[in-house]
């Protein structure tokens, strides 16, 4: 496939973990529904995020092999699944067989470090397509459409 699915794929794990860390705040400070709210987006995010992770390594390995965006790639790759990594454990923390309970502070703690390396992930992402022109015609050339 010319045009790379990973950006269309990312939106999904974006989005609901983001949701998730918000919703885990507020439950600080509201009623138990939201803790809830958190973990289901944490259940799809989760899931969402190794359909965007299969197709970021699909990606990944189309970038020439000599080219310095292969360095900011793994980096990418590796805060990702950290990232995926402190919401999967946060994710586990709030479950007791499959019933969702309302999380920890261990639990919110990690769903905010999944955050924070998130935003760091995004940025080496949008780094490898804004600056060094991964999955783009600029590192393509004839295949603009
Ligand atoms: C094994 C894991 C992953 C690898 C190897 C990988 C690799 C890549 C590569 C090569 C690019 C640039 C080319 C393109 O956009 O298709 C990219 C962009 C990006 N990736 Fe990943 N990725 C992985 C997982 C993820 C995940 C799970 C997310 C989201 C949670 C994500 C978020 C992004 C974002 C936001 C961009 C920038 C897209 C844009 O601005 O168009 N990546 N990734």
């Amino acid at each position: 496939m010319k045009h790379p699915i990973h950006p269309m794929l990312v939106h999904f794990p974006v989005a609901t973990w983001f949701l998730a860390t918000l919703a885990d705040i507020a439950s600080l400070f509201t009623n138990e529904q939201i803790g809830w709210v958190a973990g289901v987006l944490l259940v799809t995010g989760t899931i969402t995020a190794l359909l965007a992770m299969t197709t970021g390594l699909l990606e990944l390995g189309k970038i020439d092999p000599q080219s310095p965006a292969v360095k900011i790639a793994n980096q990418h790759m590796i805060l990702v699944m950290t990232s995926w990594c402190c919401y999967a454990v946060s994710l586990f923390l709030r479950l007791n067989g499959t019933q969702l309970e309302q999380p920890g502070l261990i639990a919110i703690a990690l769903s905010v470090t999944g955050f924070a390396f998130l935003c760091g992930a995004g940025w080496l992402g949008g780094k490898l397509v804004y600056e060094y022109g991964v999955g783009t015609h600029l590192n393509n050339p004839g295949s603009s459409k």
